[in-house]
């Protein structure tokens, strides 16, 4: 792992095709430091032999017409370092019409402001397609709960989650004014 300064700073883009390899690589490798002790170990030492599996999902997802918002960060020399997707809020929606449905950036590129300007650029685009409010579901035992808080958001409910056969619980955050908390 380089040392966070010898990177270059960070460009922002919609996801594209050919980005599916890399997306289904970073969201395990990810899932697998945030989620220890967390989410059942199985769980997560099963993740490695999905990678063929979900890279072909995030194919067959960027290929079709887009229900979902997908922006990649990247950075110098690394390339593609993070990701986040949004869109229509799943139910129960709890009256907002937008989700951050989910972000991920790999641990060396953390706390740079590429997770704030990810989600600014959802919030942004669930905007365009006039949806209004977004919410995001997090695990109550996920740190990044602050990071949202820093955001703006606002704790509205819990919900469960089954992951691995294990109930787990989500704290759902949410923001009704997208357009004060990201400006454009
Ligand atoms: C959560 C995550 C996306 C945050 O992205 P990031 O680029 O590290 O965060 P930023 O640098 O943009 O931070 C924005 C603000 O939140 C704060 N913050 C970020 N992570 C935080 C944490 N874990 N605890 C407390 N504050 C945090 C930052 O200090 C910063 O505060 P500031 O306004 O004073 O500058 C990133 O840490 C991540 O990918 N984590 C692992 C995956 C994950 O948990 N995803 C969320 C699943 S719901």
């Amino acid at each position: 792992m380089e040392p966070a300064e010898s990177y270059g700073p960070a460009t922002f883009r919609p996801a594209v095709v050919s980005d599916a390899g890399r997306l289904a690589d970073i969201h395990i490798r990810v899932l697998m430091v945030t989620y220890r002790g967390i989410d059942p170990q199985e769980w997560l030492d099963s993740l490695p032999q999905q990678l063929i599996e979900r890279e072909t999902r995030w194919r067959e997802r960027l290929s079709q017409v887009p229900v979902d918002v997908v922006h990649v960060a990247e950075v110098a020399p690394a390339g593609l370092v993070g990701f986040a997707v949004g869109g229509p809020a799943r139910p129960p929606n709890l009256g907002y019409e937008g989700e951050l449905i989910s972000l991920y950036l790999l641990p060396e590129h953390q706390r740079r402001g590429i997770g704030r300007e990810l989600v600014r650029r959802v919030a942004r685009s669930l905007m365009e397609r006039g949806l209004r409010g977004m919410l995001v579901r997090v695990l109550t035992a996920n740190p990044a709960r602050l990071f949202y808080e820093r955001l703006g958001g606002r704790p509205v409910g819990v919900q469960t989650v089954t992951i691995g056969d294990q109930p787990l619980e989500e704290t759902v955050y949410a923001w009704r004014d997208l357009d004060l908390y990201f400006a454009p």
